[in-house]
């Protein structure tokens, strides 16, 4: 990869979109990950935005293929069947006509539809406007699902039921909160990741046990949010996912007012407030980052991950706020090859090479600096995009990276990842 120029890097990864289309939605990667992913295809359609915004907005109504008629957006959907994926739908056993997993992921849908929206109107797309109204539905009604399903108590932060809805699997974060969930499954677990990956880079089978305890729970409560809000026994309010809902809220108000549809511009704005108030709440000024809290144990959860960075896309910093902030990140970055990895470096939880735990990520990193670009910490985004740019410059378009010393890990040719390049690559 190392030789080429940024156009032929920038024709690869368009090539990895087109080899990861199964018509009209992208899969992660081949093998690895053969179905549509909720939080994957939200960042791929503003990739597809660069340079085929029809593209873009299909993506997108394929992921809402999917959506319950209770507005969740699942975190997958299982288009076309494939026996190299565990779980797969037998196991979730859900009911919606296409078959779907029963859990969510990061709500990155009002951000991309925002992005794609503004590409076609860039590109004088007549049909834009329509395209947008559809899917700006879509994403109000999950936006709705997420306050009554995962904030009951309206304190302005979204729960998340399961690991996995996190996007961040085995992370650190979790580690306290998961060990209190049983091993014990009435699923016979069959894992396939570790046929297609090293296993020293993937979740340890005793994680997948207890991931898949919790889908037994919660299909035992027939997916009905009520009875798995009161049966779940891993309840985490936290602050990656809070950040990105927010944040889509804010850009869903920008098409409101576009789209000429005043109340929704009002409930919009009025869920955005709460969201941005529970959001300011979680601030540490000991730790200078943002903490997630812990709904069944009720204690705040201090693990340094990248997810208490990302509130920054959502919330203004004061002045003190945004140097501590900025301080921590570089602290962060030390002496690493390519930052910011998912977890501090000097934290006993920190493993360089195992998938949430150390490694970065493309896409947080498009996050990270988004949020900073956001607080006025220019700089400091462009050193975290074109560090990103740059590591997949030597390393491909991998999943992840090992930021100690740049090596490019997990699957390869990995849609999200050939996306941030596309949208980086403008910008360093
Ligand atoms: C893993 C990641 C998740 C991602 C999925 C597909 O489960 O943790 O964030 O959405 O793979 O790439």
């Amino acid at each position: 990869m190392n030789d080429m120029t940024r156009p032929d890097m920038a024709k690869a990864a368009r090539a990895i979109l087109a080899r990861n289309d199964r018509g009209g939605y992208t899969v992660p990667t081949e093998r690895l990950y053969p179905f549509q992913w909720n939080w994957d295809s939200a960042f791929v359609a503003m990739g597809f935005a660069t340079f085929d915004v029809d593209r873009a907005y299909r993506e997108l109504e394929r992921l809402a293929e999917g959506q319950w008629d209770d507005g969740m957006i699942p975190h997958i959907v299982f288009h076309a069947p494939s026996d190299t994926y565990f779980p797969g739908p037998d196991v979730w056993g859900t009911r919606h006509r296409i078959p779907t997993s029963g859990i969510t992921q990061p709500p990155v849908f009002g951000m991309a539809l925002r992005h794609v929206h503004e590409a076609a109107v860039a590109a004088g797309d007549a049909g834009a406007a329509e395209r947008t109204r559809k899917l700006f539905r879509n994403a109000l009604r999950s936006h709705r699902w997420w306050l009554a399903a995962r904030d009951p108590e309206g304190t302005g932060l979204v729960a998340i039921l399961h690991p996995w809805e996190s996007g961040s699997d085995n992370s650190p974060a979790w580690d306290e909160a998961l060990a209190r969930v049983p091993t014990t499954t009435t699923t016979a677990i069959r894992r396939k990741d570790t046929g297609h990956v090293d296993p020293s880079m993937r979740p340890r089978d005793v994680d997948y046990q207890r991931f898949i305890h919790l889908v037994d729970v919660y299909r035992d409560c027939g997916w009905d949010p009520a009875k798995q809000w009161k049966a779940a026994p891993f309840k985490v309010a936290e602050v990656q996912m809070t950040a990105i809902l927010a944040r889509s809220t804010r850009d869903l108000i920008d098409l409101a007012r576009r789209l000429d549809l005043p109340d929704e511009t009002t409930e919009l704005t009025s869920m955005a407030e709460t969201l941005e108030k529970g959001l300011a709440g979680r601030w540490r000024d000991d730790l200078s980052r943002f903490v997630s809290r812990d709904l069944v144990s009720g204690e705040d959860i201090a693990a340094p991950t990248q997810a208490g960075f990302i509130p920054l896309i959502a919330v203004m910093l004061d002045q003190s706020q945004r140097k501590a902030v900025d301080a921590e990140i570089a602290h962060w970055c030390e002496g690493m090859a390519v930052g910011v990895p998912s977890t501090m470096p000097s934290a006993p939880a920190f493993e360089p090479r195992r998938y949430w735990r150390g490694p970065v990520w493309a896409v947080i990193n498009w996050l990270i600096a988004d949020g900073l670009r956001h607080n006025g910490l220019n700089d400091t985004a462009r050193r975290v995009e074109r560090g990103t740019v740059q590591a997949m410059e030597r390393a491909g378009f991998c999943e992840y990276f090992d930021p100690t010393t740049g090596e490019g890990l997990g699957g390869d040719t990995f849609s999200w990842t050939a996306a941030a390049y596309l949208v980086l690559n403008r910008r360093s």
